[in-house]
Order: C-alpha cells, then structure tokens, then sequence
C-alpha cells in the first residue's frame, strides 16, 4: 500500500509518498482501509516535532480517518470486517490502509459521506467537548470563537449555533468572515483590523462574552479574557499564532470566571465512554442533516504536502481532507 512518511523531521515538502508493507493490526487493533484523512494543524506540529506527542520515525503523520474495517486482530470484539466508521489515531492516517485501536474506531452508517466523516472526529470532536462538557455552553449564551474559519473554529461556530447560543466569529480576513457568516455566525469581528475588546463592548453593549473558544492563543487572548461577561469560560484550545499567551492572574478574579484547558484526544482516552457519547450525538446530527462539516478543498495522497503547507501557511477554510 501507499504511504505519505515523513523520514526526518522537517517541512511538509519533506515527507515521500512510498510503497510500502500493509500493517498487521495486533491485539485489539483493527486494520481500515482508509477513505478520507482529515488534515489538521497538530500534524504539521507533528513532522516538525513540535507537538506534544512524537511518534518514533519514520512514521505516516494524519490524525483522523474515515474508513471500512478490512481485517481484525486478535482479542477485537463487537467489530466486523465491512464496518464503516471512523477513528481517531494521531498518526498514520496519510495512507492507504491504517491501524487503529479499536476502542478509537467509531462505527457509523454506511451511508454517511466519508469524505465529511473523514474531517469531523478531532476538530468537531474537540469544538464539542470544549463547549459541552468543558465550556457548559447554555441556550441564549453568547460564544466567541478566535480562529473562526480554521477547522476547529468553524466547528465551534456551527456546533454553538447547534447549542443555541449567539455566535461571535473572529478571523483575520473578510473573506474568512464571509465563510463563518454562511455557516450561521451572528455578528463577525476581523481581529486583524478591528479592536477586538473594544468591538465586542459594542456588540454586546457592554456585557461580554459567556464562553470563549481559543484555538489561537498568542495576541488575542488577552484581550479575548478581558471581553469576558461575569461567570464566563475561557477555553484553551490551542497556539496555533506559535506563542503561549501569559495572564494577569487578576483577570479571573475581577470577572469571576474561569480559564479551562480541552484536550479531546485525552478526554477521550481516559473517558472512552464521554468520547463515544459525543462522537455518537454529532453523528445522529450530521445524519438528521442539522450538522455538516465543511470540507473546503480535497487532495490525494501525492498532494498532501500541499495541503499541509495551505495549513501552515494560513491558507485552509473549515477542513481539508485527503482521499487516498
Ligand atoms: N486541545 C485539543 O484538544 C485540540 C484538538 C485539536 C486541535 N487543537 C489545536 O487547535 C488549533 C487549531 O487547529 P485546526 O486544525 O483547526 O487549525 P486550522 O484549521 O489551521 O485553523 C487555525 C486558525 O488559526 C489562525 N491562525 C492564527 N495565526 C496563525 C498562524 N501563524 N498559522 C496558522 N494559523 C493561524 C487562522 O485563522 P486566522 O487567519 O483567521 O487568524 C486559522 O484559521 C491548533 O492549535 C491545534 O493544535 C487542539
């Protein structure tokens, strides 16, 4: 089978696309033939080695998939080769055939499109469990969302809608703010040439924020806490500006409100339960059709470092997703 590795540790132009043995799936692993891999920002974190998690190399990068169970190993139960489904994995999902634990494969209906399934298990997963189980999002609440059009941010958007809540998309251009509009954003603020505190005192005459989601970090955050309402949340959710912001301590206190981290990855691992419940209610929405992810642009595999310099390079709309 073919796969896209990265051999040392580098730019998205340094990853080879080979051919390469199948993988056997080993005790409670499951092999998929994969149809769609989500492209997210941990993965050129990852062949840089900067994520927090380092695969020994050479290793295939892609966190998530969307596939068909073609073989199981041993000790797998409450599977069966010919099920659909999807799976988080944190590496390995640039190729053709992937193994997966099979507590990580999610089932899902054969006729879900799986190049939309294939984008939804860590940004939609990770927007959901920031805003349900660690952001408490409430009906009528408003919620701010940095990094709007990014993959998690336009997730956030469209699942905070989903939850009932005013939505606030912030983003670096108008055209990225156009996106997050269609998808149902209430009001919009361009961070890039807008005040950020300033215009949300404006738009929320006065009150600010309940909820922040913060895939960003660096010079907004400061800002973003200080735009939050009394009881409000602060989820921390990534870095992607490249800098880890620092915080008057004070600002939690005058405002009673509290700094929260996410890692869904984690979460799930440690509560396999809360995992499937969530992947399981996104599912059920995105079949009644209340929720799409947004799949702006698909690659093969000998096209994924394009896609991941799009990453890098600020480029990507909602997600990008490769099909093998
Ligand atoms: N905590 C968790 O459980 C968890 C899980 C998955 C991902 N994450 C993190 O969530 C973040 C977002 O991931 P994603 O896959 O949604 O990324 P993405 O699709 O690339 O979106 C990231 C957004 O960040 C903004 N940004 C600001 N400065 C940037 C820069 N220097 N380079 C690139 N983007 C920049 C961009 O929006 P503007 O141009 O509008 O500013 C972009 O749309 C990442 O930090 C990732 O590691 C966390």
């Amino acid at each position: 089978m073919r796969a896209v590795l990265c051999k040392s540790y580098g730019m998205p132009s340094d990853l080879v696309l080979e051919d390469v043995p199948s993988p056997e799936p080993g005790q409670g692993e499951v092999l998929v033939t994969v149809k769609a891999a989500g492209v997210n920002f941990p993965d050129v974190l990852m062949i840089q080695n900067k994520y927090q998690h380092r695969p020994p190399l050479p290793f295939s990068p892609g966190y998530e998939i969307a596939g068909i169970i073609k073989a199981l190993g041993p000790g797998v139960s409450g599977l069966q080769v010919g099920d659909a489904g999807v799976a988080m994995l944190r590496y390995g999902a640039f190729a053709e055939e992937a193994v997966v634990l099979s507590e990580r494969f999610w089932r899902i209906p054969s006729d879900v499109d799986f190049v939309a399934a294939g984008a939804f298990p860590l940004a939609y997963g990770t927007s959901y469990h920031a805003l349900k189980d660690r952001g408490r999002l409430q009906p009528g609440e408003t919620l701010m969302v940095l990094g709007a059009a990014g993959g998690v941010g336009l997730a956030a958007v469209q699942l905070g809608k989903l939850m009932g809540a005013a939505v606030i998309a912030c983003a670096s251009s108008d055209e990225k703010l156009a996106l997050c509009k269609q998808h149902g954003a209430d009001m919009l603020i361009n961070y890039r040439t807008q005040n950020l505190r300033e215009t949300v005192k404006a738009l929320t005459q006065e009150r600010g924020v309940d909820v922040v989601l913060d895939p960003v970090g660096g010079e907004y955050a400061e800002p973003a806490v200080r735009s939050i309402a009394w009881f409000g949340r602060y989820l921390v959710v990534g870095f992607t500006s490249g800098e880890i912001p620092r915080m008057p301590m004070n600002l939690p206190l005058l405002k009673g409100c509290a700094l929260v981290g996410v890692a869904w990855d984690t979460y799930s691992r440690r509560n396999p339960e809360g995992g499937r419940q969530n992947i399981s209610e996104m599912i059920a929405w995105i079949r009644n059709g209340k929720l799409k992810p947004i799949v702006t642009a698909q690659y093969p595999l000998a096209e994924t470092a394009r896609a991941l310099e799009d990453v890098m390079q600020r480029r990507v709309q909602g997600k990008v997703v490769i099909v093998p």
